[in-house]
């Protein structure tokens, strides 16, 4: 029997022999080590995503949940809780919102390169693309300058999890009580002197009388934080292996900067940082064969999905020419990502800056040290030279 376990450094390291192993003869599979049942295939992933009235989010979809988070935020509600959420918060999230970040994120970008100009090696995280997102962040949801690295430091420790313990360790869980803390002094200062940003106006965004309640408005602060900081870190990191690991995709990229956001779709297909997340059964399900009992968990593993050949042709070659429809790297159904828009774009003038100043790169370790993390992939370190 085929082991899958989200504890695991070798899943961290290389999910995709086993992700393709559980694809071809275990599509439904009972994983002793994380207690769940498995779904890999990508018809069986975004049939999931769709039928929410049997794969529920309301016991959490993390895949170690963090604390009194199950039930009460946008990724852990089910409708029609979860579309009042979603439609209060969206309203603060529209397009206008962006423009405004394009001068800070490449000025951000700009900066950072300017400190690492003249060296040959640097960690791409640490040096540019964490310096970047939290900038970002910061300004789109109304955080004030100041706290940014330790922000970011709680957002990264709130998503992993412990190999040994398989769980969340205790420094997990404090990290997500400083942030929730941090998040409750926040709102109080931008009820008090609100502006355009994001937390001001979804605090106070109002739909036929109907305005988010105090926990509401904390966890979702909370969730977008971590999301907007982890996911989106993680994401640019594994956006720049793709591209040091690709050298063609690359110097294509940095020569055409119209590519730019065909690479990052097919970087969400091939390599996601929001690898799987979970779902609760409200109802017996059969599935290949298999009977789930209402009340067990599921893993959609939306990574092993993108690289499902019954969707993707040539699904382990990364390919920029591919316009990879359909793919999973923001999930879909009514949970789809809120911020890929906001992340799409970031990405793109990160790398647009990135590749202008450093065209040439490569990996500056074969082996690279993973995010203890079972929903998330990315390195927490990635050195490169030029
Ligand atoms: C490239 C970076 C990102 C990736 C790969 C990503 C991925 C995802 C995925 C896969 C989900 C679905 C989770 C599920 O089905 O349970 C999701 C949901 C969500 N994401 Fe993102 N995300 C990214 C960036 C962001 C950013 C920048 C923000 C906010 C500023 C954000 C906010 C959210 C929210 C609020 C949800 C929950 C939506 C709902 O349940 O209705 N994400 N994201």
């Amino acid at each position: 029997m085929p082991v899958f376990d989200p504890y695991s450094p070798a899943l961290d390291a290389d999910p995709f022999p086993i992700y393709r192993e559980l694809r071809d003869a275990h599509p439904c599979f009972w994983s002793t080590h994380a207690n769940m049942w498995v779904l890999t295939r990508h018809e069986d992933v975004a049939h999931a995503l769709k039928d929410w009235q049997t794969y529920s989010s309301a016991s959490g979809n993390l895949m170690d949940e963090l604390p009194n988070r199950a039930g009460a935020t946008l990724g852990t509600t089910d409708p029609p809780r979860h579309d009042r959420l979603r439609a209060l918060v969206q309203h603060a999230f529209v397009r206008r919102n962006l423009s405004f970040l394009e001068g800070d994120i490449r000025a951000a970008a700009q900066d950072a390169i300017a400190r690492i100009a003249g060296r040959g090696q640097f960690d791409f995280i640490a040096d540019f693309s964490s310096l970047v997102t939290v900038k970002a962040l910061f300004r789109l949801l109304g955080l004030p300058p100041g706290e940014d690295a330790v922000v970011r430091e709680k957002a990264v420790l709130m998503v992993q999890s412990d190999p040994v313990t398989r769980g969340k360790g205790p420094e997990h869980i404090a990290a997500y009580q400083w942030m929730q803390a941090y998040a409750e002094k926040v709102i109080a200062e931008r009820r008090a002197n609100p502006t355009g940003d994001l937390i001001s106006q979804f605090s106070l965004a109002e739909i036929d009388g109907d305005r988010l309640d105090e926990r509401e408005v904390l966890l979702t602060t909370t969730t977008l934080i971590m999301a907007g900081i982890e996911s989106l870190g993680g994401f640019l990191a594994m956006f720049a292996l793709n591209l040091a690991d690709h050298p063609e995709a690359r110097r294509r990229c940095a020569a055409d900067p119209a590519l730019i956001p065909h690479a990052i779709d097919e970087s969400l297909r091939f390599n996601t940082s929001a690898q799987r997340f979970k779902r609760r059964l409200t109802r017996d399900t059969q599935l290949h064969a298999q009977t789930m009992r209402q009340g067990d968990f599921v893993c959609l593993a939306f990574g092993a999905a993108n690289r499902d050949e019954r969707k993707f042709l040539d699904p382990d070659r990364y390919d920029i020419d591919r316009r990879p429809m359909g793919h999973l790297g923001f999930g879909g159904g009514v949970h789809a990502c809120l911020g890929a828009p906001i992340a799409k774009l970031a990405a793109q003038l990160c790398m647009e800056e990135f590749l202008a100043a450093i065209p040439d790169f490569a990996r500056a370790e074969s082996t690279l040290p993973w995010l203890p993390s079972s929903t998330f992939r990315s390195p927490m370190r990635l050195l490169l030279t030029r």
